[in-house]
């Protein structure tokens, strides 16, 4: 039996209704809520492969958040890693596995719109998907989905992600010019996996964590240090988002 088996196994037992995936500096986010009745290194789960960022644990685990079972992801591979975009969508499509009908993605994100500020929260309802990878992973899913995001977090502001390939951050006249073509918000992930969970037929909720202001609009230059830094000062609040989103 392999790692992966007995995790499955403890899985079975658990039956998780929902996953949470947790993206830059953003894990502390399950604690006090989440109780992990099991967990494995995505190292060891077949066709995932260890995240190599910093502020990323690289653990899937299943237990209670607040007493629904759920399924959850500490940290996710970025394409500009160089990973395949089947290796970045693996982890929603294993929690699709366990029998999860939601899942709830969450990242680190540069605020665009004016009123988005560092340590905020921002429901993500659409995005533009300006990665390299994109066109081929909906070529193959032979997706004819438009609009992936059903599940809006209530009370937060809802913005346009815009998920660029990375793994720069972009240039003040780039966010100049995603200003122009809608985007509030900007980072470096979830558009696959939330096109990849939809067309699984998850419903499918995006959070961004506000941890910087993007490039050339505020002062100095960004770092991956900030981000984590500003992301821990918004951690509790984001758990009560996600223990709301489970609810609904
Ligand atoms: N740009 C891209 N990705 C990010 C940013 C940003 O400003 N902040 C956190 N992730």
């Amino acid at each position: 039996m392999t790692a992966f088996d007995r995790f499955r196994s403890a899985a079975d037992a658990v039956r998780p209704q929902a996953a949470v995936v947790f993206g830059s500096g953003l894990a502390a986010a399950a604690s006090p809520a989440f109780t992990p009745a099991a967990t494995i290194s995505y190292a060891d789960i077949p066709g995932m492969a260890p995240p190599g960022v910093a502020g990323h644990r690289g653990e899937l685990a299943v237990g209670h958040w607040a007493g629904v079972p759920v399924a959850v992801g500490f940290g996710r591979v970025h394409f500009y890693e160089g990973h395949p975009w089947e290796r970045v969508t693996r982890l929603v499509r294993v929690v699709a596995e366990l029998g999860v009908s939601r899942v709830i993605l969450t990242n680190a994100a540069g605020g665009i719109r004016n009123d988005l500020n560092p340590g905020g929260l921002m429901a993500i309802r659409g995005h533009l998907k300006l990665l390299d990878a994109g066109s081929l992973a909906a070529l193959a899913a032979g997706s004819r989905l438009t609009n992936p995001y059903s599940l809006l977090a209530p009370e937060l502001p809802s913005g346009v992600y815009a998920a660029l390939t990375g793994p720069c951050y972009e240039t003040p006249a780039e966010i100049r010019a995603l200003r122009v073509m809608g985007a509030d918000a900007v980072g470096m992930s979830t558009a696959l996996e939330a096109e990849a969970a939809a067309e699984l037929g998850l419903e499918v909720a995006g959070v961004s964590c506000i941890t910087n202001k993007a490039a050339g609009l505020g002062s100095g230059p960004l770092s991956h240090r900030e981000v984590e830094e500003t992301a821990r000062t918004a951690v509790a609040r984001l758990g009560q988002v996600i223990g709301q989103l489970l609810r609904i």
